[in-house]
């Protein structure tokens, strides 16, 4: 079985889950250097900015909330194709208790009409998607207690927020 979809199935199943206290610098961190290959080969720049310093921390699953954010920055990644600008952001939330981690890409962003649809199951607008990615994500967050939104403009990008519990 494709490694991706084994992922994606071991995430989706409802296993006990352990809520642990997270570092999500570290985190964004891994996952950026996981992606700094492709995305160099392509011209993306990916940049990471954190108003904490490495000094916040969240409650979450560590294996969970690392496949929930490497499919946004995968998602980002894809629309952006050649060139463009990944800005990941770790901030205070407006929400009490809550931090903000922010995905804004420069890609080909979604139109009002399809944004609709990209957190339901199955929908995808790529050839071999799958359309699994952002509802189990939003799964994923939600069952930590956060939120999860996205909002985009065609043509100009899309942006990821993400709000998850203070530990
Ligand atoms: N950053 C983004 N920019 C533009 N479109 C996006 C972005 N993120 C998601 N989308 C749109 O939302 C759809 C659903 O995303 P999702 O990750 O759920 O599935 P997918 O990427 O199509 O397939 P897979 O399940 O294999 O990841 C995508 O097909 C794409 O149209
Ligand atoms: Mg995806």
């Amino acid at each position: 079985m494709d490694s991706y979809v084994r992922d994606l199935l071991a995430y989706a199943r409802p296993e006990p889950y352990d809520l642990q206290v997270i570092d999500p610098h570290s985190v964004l961190t891994g996952i950026v250097e996981r992606h700094r290959h492709a995305a160099g080969r392509s011209g993306m720049i990916i940049t990471l900015s954190d108003a904490f310093e490495g000094k916040s921390r969240i409650k979450a699953d560590f294996k969970l909330l690392e496949q929930a954010l490497t499919t946004v920055v995968t998602n980002a990644i894809e629309a952006m194709g050649e060139g463009g600008q990944l800005a990941i952001a770790i901030s205070r939330s407006p929400a009490r208790g809550m931090i903000r981690l922010s995905f804004g890409d420069t890609g080909r962003g979604i139109a009002p009409d399809v944004l609709q649809h990209v957190s339901s199951r199955y929908f995808t607008t790529k050839p071999g998607g799958l359309g699994l990615g952002l509802v189990l994500t939003r799964g994923i967050i939600e069952r930590f207690g956060g939120t999860f939104s996205i909002a985009s403009t065609r043509d100009v990008g899309t942006t990821v927020t993400i709000d998850v519990p203070v530990a």
